[in-house]
């Protein structure tokens, strides 16, 4: 059953939120438990859409998985199968990183492409000529690719771009090669220092995660182990864009705040009052929002691309005109549309939105077109005048857990409710197919 959020703004936010582990690192670990030998306990794992689509997957490939609690233990045992069907695939778009950890566990791997998504084109070329560099073969056939990589052996990689997805990929491949794998320009977000704290928990020889270049020794047997997941940065980022944008006072607890300076140096610039601590940032609004610097969506340690859309969402509410230029993703501003049926003022050409400054947002029905958009229209409403309702929750869910359960507990007026047929006709006449 489909459900929306009602949400009636203008209510200052006042209290603490804990963060949850962090989807885009639990993830890449949870693929990686199929290499291990032995129950891997996964500790603080989020109850996410994402997850459970994960741990369809898991399932699927024959792995015993079990959650007790804020815990996932996940026993590959001898792992039947290795291959993940198209409609495994198609919940989730970032299932590719099961790639590298099937062909190094099994030597072979089965899957469906990952198309396009909602971001726009999904292209995985980088994966791809890695896994082949370390001698994996892979033939795209009909929109499958089929992958064998029995004798792989470790070389030096130089990513072009410094993609997530292939770096974890290849991070995780190359435990399965021969010898030694160097991965030049590789992503540096802490996803990836994340990943490679797990592997080496398992027993894999790993370094350089956090630096532009990973080395990696394959060819270790791995063994179980248990791993506390990094608190997540950009659930992190939601909840302060939310208390910047109503105003209050808001705490994230359980974070890094070194993850989040970016975020946090832009929230302070817009009038935001931030308190860091080891291991929470308070943030105290209660002055008028100010338009900031151009907001450049970069890979870390730049300014988040899933950070981009909440922030705009607060710059819709502040005194003049702020500029954000989107240089990862192609297809990242569809949630303006949205903003816009909330009074917002957004321009868009290209890569770059302009955002004037409104002294108002009004509430409005309007539906998340994807996962950090939906994260922008809840932002947006909890500062609107009037009532607001948010369908298309499924892209929500994919990321954020019990969103609506800590926003009360804030002080919001929201609750979840089952989704009328007012919302469906709505959504439809506004020609969205988001659920
Ligand atoms: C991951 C995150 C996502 C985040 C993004 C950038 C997960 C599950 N998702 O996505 O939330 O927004 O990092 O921080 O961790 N590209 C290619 N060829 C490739 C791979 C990527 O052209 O083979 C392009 C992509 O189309 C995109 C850019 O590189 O334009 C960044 O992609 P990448 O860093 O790979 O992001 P993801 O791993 O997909």
């Amino acid at each position: 059953m489909n459900s929306a959020l009602t949400i009636r703004g203008g209510r200052p936010l006042h209290g603490a939120v804990g963060i949850q582990g962090a989807k885009n690192s639990v993830l890449p670990i949870l693929a990686a438990t199929v290499m291990g030998g032995g129950e891997q306990i996964v500790r603080r794992c989020p109850r996410l859409s994402d997850v459970e689509s994960t741990l369809r997957i898991l399932r699927y490939l024959g792995c015993r998985v079990r959650r007790e609690g804020e815990a996932v233990a996940v026993d590959p045992g001898p792992m039947d199968r290795c291959d993940v069907p198209d409609h495994l695939m198609r919940e989730m778009r970032s299932s590719v990183v099961f790639l590298g950890a099937i062909l190094a566990r099994s030597g072979e791997a089965c899957m469906s492409f990952p198309g396009g998504c909602e971001l726009g084109p999904r292209p995985i070329d980088l994966h791809l000529s890695a896994l082949r560099a370390l001698g994996a073969e892979i033939l795209e056939v009909g929109g499958n690719l089929i992958c064998r990589g029995h004798r792989m052996v470790g070389r030096e990689i130089n990513l072009t771009f410094p993609s997530v997805g292939a770096t974890e990929n290849i991070m995780l491949a190359a435990c399965g090669a021969s010898g030694v794998t160097r991965i030049t320009n590789a992503a540096h977000e802490p996803e990836i220092e994340d990943l490679q704290h797990f592997l080496q928990a398992m027993g894999a020889r790993v370094d350089g995660a956090g630096s532009s270049t990973i080395v990696i020794e394959g060819g270790h047997a791995l063994h179980a182990a248990e791993y506390a997941v990094l608190p997540d940065r950009i659930a992190a980022a939601t909840y302060l864009a939310a208390g910047a944008a109503a105003g209050g006072a808001v705490t994230v607890e359980d974070v890094c705040p070194e993850h989040l300076s970016t975020v946090t140096s832009i929230l302070a610039e817009a009038g935001c009052e931030i308190r860091a601590w080891r291991d929470r940032i308070t943030l105290r609004r209660d002055a008028p929002l100010r338009a900031v610097r151009p907001v450049r969506t970069m890979p870390y340690p730049g300014f988040p691309t899933d950070a981009q859309s909440p922030l705009m969402a607060v710059a819709a509410r502040a005194e003049g005109t702020t500029v954000f230029v989107e240089n990862i993703f192609e297809n990242r501003f569809r949630h303006i549309g949205e903003l816009s049926r909330m009074g917002a003022d957004i321009k868009v050409a290209g890569r770059v939105a302009v955002v004037c400054g409104v002294p108002r947002l009004y509430g409005a029905r309007v539906c998340a077109t994807d996962l950090r958009g939906g994260a922008a229209l809840l932002v947006a409403a909890l500062s609107a005048e009037g009532e607001s309702r948010l369908t298309g929750l499924r892209h929500l869910d994919r990321g954020y857990e019990t969103p609506e359960r800590w926003l009360a507990a804030l002080g919001a007026d929201i609750r979840r409710e089952t989704e009328t047929d007012a919302d469906d006709t709505d959504r439809r006449a506004a020609g969205y197919a988001c659920d």
